[in-house]
């Protein structure tokens, strides 16, 4: 019986290359995404299902559809954010409420609602995406590293209050991956900054020691590696997946 893999934010970005990888190495995958997509065009064992992770209706509708359909769950990867580059005097408090609903309510909901499946599993495991602004000091980026810094205590705690169910629960913090929101950040930093596109991307290239942005698909190799058993004696960990960044 193949595996199964519940992936959110699988519509681009990192999510998308997260659940090609794992589809093309044979586990039935499940995106869930508040966008339509056409990840799984030509592609078997691939569902798609249309999700915002905030909501809790929404998310229990698709994790009982998923129970229903495939009667397992063994790996849940967290991916689904959104991004707020702002100085945080400007940050009204609808802002923040998004940005926490979506980074830290969309994970907990998930969470919440696989868990019941796993623990009758006794096996499973969760991966959290993090970031380098979890790490680390970004200018304007204070509340988004905040649920950064939020899920990857909340990776540690989980670790312990699942181990008992052979549950093993990890995060990634990927530094710049070249995706539709890091693209997006350099485009509101450069318009504050009166720079050009061009400027600000080399030097947030230069905080990677290769100077380069990741592909996708470098940090789903990073989620998969600690998916699989090879990681069997990893739990409540963060990998970074920075190129350095942290490092320096
Ligand atoms: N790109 C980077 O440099 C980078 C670095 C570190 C961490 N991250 C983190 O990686 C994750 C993925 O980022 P990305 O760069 O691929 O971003 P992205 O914007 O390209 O993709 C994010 C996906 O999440 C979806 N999404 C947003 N809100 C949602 C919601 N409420 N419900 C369901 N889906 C929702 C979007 O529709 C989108 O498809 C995020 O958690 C992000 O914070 C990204």
């Amino acid at each position: 019986m193949k595996k199964v893999a519940v992936i959110t934010g699988a519509a681009q970005g990192i999510g998308r290359a997260t659940l090609e990888l794992f589809n093309d190495r044979e586990y039935i995958t499940v995106g869930l995404d508040i966008k339509e997509s056409d990840v799984c065009r030509g592609r078997s064992d691939c569902e798609f299902l249309r999700c915002d992770v905030s909501k809790e209706e929404q998310v229990k509708e698709a994790i009982d559809h998923i129970n229903t359909k495939y009667g397992r769950i063994d790996a849940l990867i967290n991916v689904a954010g959104i991004v707020l580059v702002k100085p945080i005097e400007e940050t009204t408090w609808e802002e923040f409420q998004k940005l926490y609903e979506v980074n830290v309510g969309g994970y907990f909901l998930m969470i919440k609602h696989v868990l019941p499946i796993m623990k009758k599993q006794k096996r499973g495991v969760i991966i959290n995406t993090a970031s380098v602004s979890g790490h680390v000091g970004q200018v304007r980026h204070s509340l988004y590293g905040a649920t950064k810094g939020a899920i990857i205590a909340l990776t540690r705690a989980l670790a312990w209050e699942l181990a008992p169910y052979r549950i093993r629960v990890n995060s990634v913090s990927p530094g710049s991956v070249d995706t539709e929101m890091l693209r997006s950040d350099i485009m509101v930093e450069a318009k504050r900054l009166e720079r050009s596109f061009e400027e600000v991307k080399k030097e947030r290239e230069a905080e990677q020691a290769f100077g380069r942005w990741a592909d996708p698909k470098e940090i789903a190799e990073a989620i998969f590696f600690l998916t699989s058993d090879a990681a069997s004696f990893i739990t409540g960990t963060d990998l970074l997946v920075d190129c350095g960044w942290v490092s320096k």
